[in-house]
């Protein structure tokens, strides 16, 4: 069984100073966690701090965003090639990124591919919105999201690449997805990669739930055979919470 993968995603929050004290406190909660995989995802304003820190503590960074080009007069924006070094994981598709900033799938592919040229693993956000739930579109949303995000990704590249499945509308709600909707969304996805890139090839990529999860709801997601871990965001803010998730994964990887 492979190791499962949890990422805390902090969005715009926790300065670098409450960054720093996190690391240490969610350090002396899982002292050890080589079964589970965890990766937080801090301002990119911490990321300098936090790299020198985390590799003492086994944890892993990720970036909440990058631009598509590697230099130049691009006012404001992070390039992948400035993440190397800092960060092993790169967010691409956030829903907040899709729906309040306006990118597209287009910016997503320019996205994926520059993460990918950069060796650092992508982790392609894709998800309904309630409109396009309520109008059965989901499949033909993921359909896109993942044709689209894929569309200049190497056979070879997409092995390391991570999916996450994060519907709209449980994102911030409190609304979770049921277990038995991750699972159509998991059966649409891997159908959709297998078509893309063959069965060998798509059982690698790993499948993450996002979406109001808590240290109550996680099991019920990570239960779930072809489902690799969660995106975590609100319940990633505090240490003492998302120690909980990590645990959960923990037992998860024990029983299974
Ligand atoms: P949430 O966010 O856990 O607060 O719903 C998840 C995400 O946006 O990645």
């Amino acid at each position: 069984m492979s190791k499962k993968l949890i990422i805390g995603n902090w969005k715009m929050n926790l300065n670098v100073h409450q960054a720093s004290l996190y690391v240490h406190e969610l350090s002396e909660k899982i002292p050890e966690h080589n079964d589970v995989e965890v990766v937080l995802a801090p301002t990119n304003l911490a990321l300098q701090t936090l790299s020198l820190q985390v590799k003492r503590r086994q944890f892993k960074l990720a970036a909440q965003n990058v631009y598509y080009r590697d230099d130049g007069a691009f006012t404001g924006e992070i390039s992948a090639t400035m993440l190397r070094g800092l960060v092993q994981y790169v967010l691409v598709g956030h829903s907040e990124r899709r729906h309040i900033f306006g990118e597209t799938d287009k910016d997503v592919r320019a996205k994926m591919q520059a993460v990918v040229r950069n060796e650092l693993i992508p982790i392609l956000c894709v998800g309904e919105t309630a409109d396009e739930r309520a109008n059965n579109e989901t499949k033909h949303v993921l359909h896109d999201q993942i044709t689209g995000g894929l569309a200049n990704i190497s056979s070879e590249d997409i092995e390391r690449v991570v999916i996450a499945y994060e519907p709209v509308w449980a994102i911030g709600t409190g609304k979770n997805a049921r277990p038995e909707d991750l699972e159509k969304a998991r059966d649409t996805i891997r159908h959709q990669v297998t078509s893309l890139y063959g069965e060998a090839i798509a059982k690698k990529v790993r499948l993450l739930y996002g979406g109001s999860v808590s240290a109550d709801n996680a099991a019920d997601y990570l239960a779930l055979p072809g489902v690799d871990g969660l995106l975590v965001g609100g319940a990633s803010l505090k240490a003492d919470v998302f120690a909980s998730v990590v645990e959960k994964a923990r037992s998860q990887g024990r029983e299974g």
